[in-house]
């Protein structure tokens, strides 16, 4: 039986305010953490054994998922002392894996919605041989990822980190955050320091003649890293264009939990989630966003695309598109906020404090 890593030890910097009190694989989407889908695909995938390499806010996980039985798992939680980058972490739940010298063992990046299929991905590593495989996918815009150009059998000719230039740009296939290693390469990465699986270990192990395969799976595939995209993963999970067998109700344009108390004439729409014990008011829109648990909505409030951090209030009649309201923040009455705007945990914006129109 084919076991795992999943990395979840990032600050998930990107992802800030969201990210100071939470890590990023235990922020709610579709209305459990992230890692819940994570976890219930590769379980379907007919992984049990997983272990999770932990840095950043690590006490969290554990409490939580605890062995892992819930999901029909055995998880083992290992924790950095200083954080060791992603082949560190790799390399450092090393002596916590089963398999033999040539078995295959499956790495997840903690923060990739996708619906890869798992078995292909394994299946293309054990025909091909390789040393490592590699999930990629297309991207029209890959500026932002490490590119992995592959030749016409698919074996990995060379890996670009963040190319700029148009002549940089050689393919759009980009390093998806899935991958099958040998276990007998796993204890090549250096141990006991920081090391850049993608910076380090994959270049090096190219260029010193490894084989590495790529295997493009155009699926469903997003990068939960910011806050534009952790939202809309959300919604994609709510209304079915994302599977998961973790989404705790039906699909469909809105998921609200059994706590959460919503005015019968408030709409909810393109897969917004309403939290625990959240309270959403009268007449008031929201769309295609997430509310966190105890999260309060006030009444014609009109909330689009975005992500309300736990127990944050937003005032009456405020407009917000494309904004990440902090934990526990205060959003006064009267209030516009657009594109981008992130809301520290805790703050409070008063009353008609930000407009982007005019108010008449
Ligand atoms: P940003 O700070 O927003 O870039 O997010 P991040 O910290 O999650 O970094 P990135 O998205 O590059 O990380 C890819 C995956 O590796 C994520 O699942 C992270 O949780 C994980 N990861 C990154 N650095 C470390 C680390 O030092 N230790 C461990 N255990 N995991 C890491």
């Amino acid at each position: 039986m084919t076991e795992a890593i999943l990395l979840v030890g990032g600050k998930g910097t990107r992802l800030r305010p969201l990210t100071i009190n939470t890590p990023k694989p235990m922020v709610p989407a579709a209305g459990v953490p992230f890692l819940t889908h994570q976890l219930a695909r590769a379980r379907a995938a007919g992984i049990e054994h997983i272990v999770m390499a932990t840095s950043y806010l690590a006490e969290v996980f554990e409490p939580y998922f605890g062995d892992g039985s819930r999901l029909g798992l055995h998880l083992e939680y290992v924790t950095e002392r200083e954080p060791l980058g992603t082949g560190g972490a790799i390399r450092n739940v090393a002596s916590r894996l089963h398999s033999g010298p040539d078995d295959p063992v499956l790495i997840f990046n903690g923060d990739i919605l996708t619906g890869l299929d798992i078995p292909a991905l394994v299946a293309v590593h054990q025909s091909s041989g390789a040393d490592v495989s590699l999930h990629l996918t297309r991207v029209e815009d890959p500026r932002a990822y490490g590119l992995v150009p592959t030749d016409d059998t698919g074996r990995v000719t060379a890996f670009l980190e963040k190319p700029q230039t148009p002549e940089e740009i050689v393919t759009d296939q980009i390093n998806a955050g899935a991958y099958v290693f040998r276990r007998s390469v796993i204890d090549t990465i250096p141990a006991g320091r920081p090391v850049s699986v993608e910076r380090e270990t994959f270049p090096g192990l190219l260029s010193a003649g490894a084989h590495l395969q790529g295997m493009v799976d155009s699926t469903y595939w997003l990068d939960l890293g910011t806050p534009q995209a952790f939202v809309r993963g959300s919604a994609d999970l709510v209304l079915g264009r994302a599977p998961s067998p973790a989404v705790p109700g039906r699909c469909g344009d809105q998921l609200v939990l059994p706590s959460a108390r919503v005015a019968s004439d408030a709409k909810l729409s393109e897969g917004t989630v309403i939290g625990e014990n959240a309270l959403i008011g009268e007449g008031s829109r929201i769309s295609g966003s997430t509310i966190h648990a105890g999260a309060v909505i006030e009444p014609g409030a009109v909330v689009t695309d975005s992500l309300i951090g736990a127990g944050a209030r937003v005032g009456a009649r405020t407009i917000l598109s494309g904004v990440v309201v902090g934990d526990g923040a205060t959003i006064g009455a009267d209030n516009e906020l657009r594109e981008g705007v992130r809301v520290w945990c805790n703050a409070t914006l008063p009353a008609g404090a930000v407009r982007f129109s005019s108010d008449q």
